[in-house]
């Protein structure tokens, strides 16, 4: 049943799990080096918990998972959960957002489990630049985790990178010209305001338009036409075929085209990155005093709460825009 329409006619297809709030760096737009609040384990979702509501999810339309943290794959039964989500009766395109690190290891045996592609964080080229920006010298972790995933067969392959000024602002046009010669699909993200630290400043924030106007120094863009709910303004480049995105998340939000929802690592359901309000499916889920039977009806009923109580889009514009309480990591990108 396709019926996660909210009051805006937007319809949900598309549900983020986050694994775990835990990560293996400490990218600095979205938390300190020293942080360390993690949630106790007890909190989080457990695989069976975790199933049951995706299970209940595709019952509704939603037909596209993407699993990420924290770093999904520090989550020690990866494997087994996206296997467990390809057996569902209604099964999902499944993705995977992931810093790459668990990747050499990972890659083959999440292939083989079911994963269709993975979408990695990577935001420099310069090792040095790396350590510093994730305060772990990983950098060639990344590049072999790359490596791994491609020789897997897992396609396409996505790169995530933010620019930050002062720091690898100056990188997109060598980020775009590694990215077209592996062959891997990159994809710029302007900086939110998801930071642990609150330290996001909308002055210092590497635009889409200086971003577009920096690979345009080097390269042809030319605006791809159908862009369908995909938040990536895509652009082909030199004609295409390989085409490169720009993510204008705060400079041009896409929030009318929004089809996602996002489940919390400790079982919050959320109708957006920057919903000041969390619908809790845990208690529900381990509520001992009810049936199977009631509580996938109250799950599915928390769904459609969730879904007609979205807004018209994130604020972030706004004077009154309030940054949520919990950074990327612990929301899930
Ligand atoms: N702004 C933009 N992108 C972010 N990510 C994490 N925090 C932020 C932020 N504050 C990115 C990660 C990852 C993706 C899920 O979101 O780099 O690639
Ligand atoms: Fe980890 Fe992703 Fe946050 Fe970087 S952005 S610290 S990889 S959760």
């Amino acid at each position: 049943m396709i019926d996660l329409i909210d009051t805006f006619n937007r319809v949900h297809r598309d549900l983020r799990v986050s694994l775990t709030d835990r990560c293996s760096l400490r990218c600095t737009y979205c938390m300190p080096n020293d942080f360390n609040s993690w949630l106790p384990k007890e909190e989080l979702l457990t695989t069976k918990e975790l199933i049951t509501v995706i299970d209940i999810a595709t019952r509704h339309g939603i037909n596209q998972i993407r699993l990420t943290g924290g770093e999904p794959l520090l989550r020690p039964d990866i494997v087994s959960i996206v296997a467990q989500i390809t057996e569902l009766e209604f099964p999902p395109e499944l993705s995977l957002t992931t810093n790459g690190l668990g990747l050499a290891k990972l890659a083959q045996p999440l292939f083989e489990a079911g994963l269709q592609r993975v979408n990695v964080s990577l935001d420099t080229l310069n090792r040095k630049r790396f350590h510093e920006m994730t305060f772990r010298d990983r950098f060639e972790d990344v590049i072999d985790g790359l490596q791994a995933a491609r020789l897997a067969g897992l396609s396409p392959i996505k790169i995530n990178a933010v620019l930050m000024q002062g720091v690898n602002e100056t990188e997109a046009v060598e980020l775009l010209t590694w990215a077209l010669a592996e062959e891997y699909d990159l994809r710029f993200i302007e900086q939110m305001p998801l930071d642990a630290g609150g330290k996001w400043d909308r002055a210092t924030m590497v635009s889409s338009e200086r971003i577009f106007a920096d690979l345009s120094s080097q390269y042809s863009l030319t605006a791809v036409p159908v862009r369908g709910s995909s938040p990536a303004e895509e652009f082909f480049v030199n004609g295409g075929p390989h085409k490169v995105g720009i993510i204008a998340s705060v400079s041009k939000p896409f929030c009318g085209a929004c089809d996602r929802l996002r489940l919390t690592s400790d079982g919050q359901l959320r109708s957006c990155l920057f919903s000041q309000e969390e619908m809790d499916l845990r208690k529900v889920l381990r509520d001992t005093s009810r049936t199977h039977e009631e509580i996938s009806a109250e799950i599915s009923s928390r769904f459609i709460k969730t879904v007609r109580g979205k807004l018209a889009g994130h604020g972030i514009n706004d004077l009154s825009f309030v940054q949520p309480h919990r950074p990327m990591s612990a929301i899930g990108g």
